[in-house]
């Protein structure tokens, strides 16, 4: 197959930060995504609905002319937020979801939730309301390894809070275990989880290939092999509760390639497109609308896109750099060829 043509995809995790380096990343976005979900930690992090507003009308003001592109905004939880926050953001029907950090898990989560007991009455509201709410599925405990922390939040965080709400619309982001693979499957219809292209391209190996590569690290950290093949068969499989989410996350190179660098990988540059070369290199490019374009919107309960963009195989390097605002910031796969091209 050379051509493929799907249903404009949204992206439903994202991180776009704020300010100038606004004009030099959108627009990757909004090439190739309608929608997406807009992470909010920024720092100090979107706590309220107004902050909200204005962080949105920032994202866009840098989509470029002639570019439809929706940002869909998201709250961040915290200890003491108020419940009646959680109307006030459901009446205003530009936010979609409530992210919920543990504090210290990763990038701008100091002021995420010590305790999930202190935002029980929130909870109770995003139940009612019928929000998401999106989790950081990581515990902090410095006891546990950093590649049992997904495991663990699940055993001991998500069964229990799942328990209490049974009705919580959930999403676990950006998931990397097999672990949290079969989590999903078995659970209730209001769980689902997204996948990042990055935990389908790579595993461990790719931090420590020749040396110590700081653009593989990302939180949470890359897995074994046999995670990402799990990860790989839940993406594919064409069951609704696995849908994209980048977790595009960029930091300026400085902040990359230091004695301690931050978390995140650039993906926006080529989503879609590494997403197809993951789908096509496991025989399953027809499962890709699905999972990129379709079951996310209806878990959202929003409409689907009715455009549609077309990738064409046609391998090109991507370009070792991109502006990012007065710094640089080194994309995913920078310098390297990749096999499919967003058709102009
Ligand atoms: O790698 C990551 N980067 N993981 C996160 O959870 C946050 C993100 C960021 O904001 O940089
Ligand atoms: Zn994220």
């Amino acid at each position: 197959m050379n051509s493929i043509t799907l249903i404009r995809p949204d992206d439903w995790h994202l991180h776009v930060r704020d300010g100038d380096v606004l004009k030099d990343i959108i627009p990757h976005t909004a090439a190739r995504f309608g929608r997406a979900i807009i992470m909010p930690n920024l720092k100090p992090p979107v706590t309220t609905t107004e902050q909200a507003a204005a962080y949105q009308q920032r994202i866009l003001a840098a989509v470029p002319q002639g570019i439809t592109f929706t940002p869909l905004m998201t709250l961040y939880l915290t200890d003491n937020m108020p419940a009646k926050e959680i109307s006030k953001a459901k009446q205003s029907g530009f936010i979609h979801a409530v992210k919920y950090y543990p504090a210290g898990a990763t990038t701008h989560s100091d002021a995420g939730v010590t305790n999930l007991k202190k935002t029980f009455a929130v909870l109770e509201s995003l139940q009612q309301h019928e929000i998401p709410l999106l989790i950081h599925g990581e515990v902090t405990d410095p006891d546990v390894d950093i590649f049992d922390r997904e495991a663990v939040f699940i055993d001991r965080i998500l069964q229990p809070l799942l328990q209490d709400f049974p009705d919580l619309k959930v999403v676990l982001e950006h998931i990397t275990t097999t672990h949290a693979v079969d989590f999903i499957q078995s659970a209730s219809p209001n769980i689902a989880a997204t996948i990042t292209p990055h935990h389908l391209l790579f595993n461990r190996n790719d931090i420590f290939q020749g040396g110590i590569r700081p653009h593989y690290y990302c939180l949470p950290i890359l897995k074994r092999e046999q995670h990402r093949e799990a990860l790989i068969k839940a993406a594919t499989s064409g069951n609704p509760k696995f849908f994209l989410g980048t977790d595009s996350a960029p930091h300026p190179q400085t902040a990359k390639e230091s004695a301690c660098g931050c978390a995140g990988m650039y993906s926006a540059h080529a989503a879609i497109e590494l997403y197809a070369e993951v789908f096509e290199q496991n025989n399953a490019l027809d499962k890709l609308e699905g999972f990129a374009s379709i079951f996310g919107a209806e878990y959202y309960q929003l409409p689907i896109n009715n455009d549609k963009i077309t990738l064409i195989k046609e391998p090109h390097k991507i370009e070792s750099q991109y502006s990012f605002g007065k710094e640089i910031l080194i994309p995913l796969k920078a310098g390297e060829t990749i096999q499919w091209k967003l058709a102009p």
